[in-house]
């Protein structure tokens, strides 16, 4: 089992000691030691005296986040945790109302009142769009920014936030953490680099990009100017400005970024963005039409409606609107 970090935060048992579990500590503590355990219980159950715990056999998940005990009480060691919707397979019940699980490779103990046979439902994270908003449909997501479409001047979005302290257009930003919680799910770590950038910040951004070429690689102007070109969009001309583009590596390439297309992250993202409804926005092959290097880190939402159609049709979003 994977075992989340443990949590110094209250989880549910943790909260409140309820009075029973009062009586059954002072009893356990108060116990001979030689009292035997109760020959109900699983063989290599842990038992204390002061409460009975019958034997079972049940598939329970948690309907809370919930701390594994070393004994049934609140006092005892805290050994791990099991988050909503965790599986957790019960040999005992105690009679005052903790499960015995096994856990992590021994046999421990949750409260009974947050463990169910019936696996909770995944929580539907709501988006609540504002009025009038700029987008709306999703077909509006469907268009070209480029150094020849640069943004409109009525555009406006709201951003929200994907991972750490980046942030999406709201829709695109859903999408994203969907996404990302799917690739986590399949052991794939996804790290965003940047994403929604403001018109301001990717004025400096090219700036700085043409002094550094110029005082460290030696350029003139017009060659530091031509080579970020292909690299980075001008202001208000970059999905990056519109909120809808999300540069996306994996963990050991934070400077190699062309190495990420070797990475079992790129494979995960080629396979699965477009479910999310994004799209490898750059790629190799289409640097004359698109105006920039391959990127195989950068993303763009499209929508879901239209991702895969795109990606399969193996034509660039500025050759597949047209
Ligand atoms: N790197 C891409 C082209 C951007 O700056 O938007
Ligand atoms: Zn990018």
């Amino acid at each position: 089992m994977n075992l989340p970090e443990i949590s110094t935060a209250p989880v549910s048992d943790a909260s409140e000691t309820t009075p029973e579990e009062q009586t059954a500590l002072a009893e356990t503590t108060a116990a001979p030691e030689t009292t035997a355990p109760p020959e109900s219980a699983p063989p290599e159950a842990t038992a204390a005296p002061g409460y009975t715990i019958e034997a079972l056999s049940a598939k329970l998940y948690a309907t809370d986040t919930l701390n594994v005990r070393e004994f049934p009480t609140t006092e005892a060691k805290i050994v791990g945790q099991l988050n909503v919707g965790d599986e957790a397979e019960a040999v005992g019940l105690t009679s005052h109302g903790w499960y015995q699980i096994r856990y992590d490779g021994g046999v421990f103990f949750a409260k009974a009142d947050y463990l169910s046979a019936e696996k909770p439902a995944e929580p539907e994270e709501q988006l609540t769009v504002p009025e009038n908003y700029y987008f709306a449909s999703e077909d509006d997501y469907f268009f070209v920014v480029n150094k020849e479409k640069p943004l409109p001047e009525d555009y406006s979005i709201e951003t929200s936030f994907v991972q750490g302290s980046y942030e999406l257009e709201i829709v695109a930003a859903q999408h994203c953490r969907e996404m990302i919680e799917a690739a986590a799910r399949d052991g794939i770590d996804l790290k965003v680099l940047s994403a929604y950038r403001t018109v301001n910040y990717q004025k400096k951004l090219f700036e700085r990009n043409v002094n550094s070429r110029m005082e460290d690689d030696g350029m003139t102007y017009e060659e530091a100017y031509a080579d970020v070109s292909i690299n980075i969009a001008p202001p208000g001309g970059s999905e990056h400005n519109a909120g809808l583009a999300v540069d996306i590596i994996d963990r050991n390439h934070w400077d190699t970024y062309e190495a990420f297309e070797d990475t079992p992250e790129f494979a995960w993202l080629s396979e699965n963005a477009t479910k999310f409804g994004f799209i490898l926005r750059y790629p190799k092959g289409k640097e004359d039409i698109t105006g920039y290097i391959y990127e195989p880190w950068h993303y763009r939402y499209v929508g879901v409606k239209y991702a895969s159609d795109v990606m399969n049709s193996g034509l660039c979003l500025e050759e597949y609107i047209g």
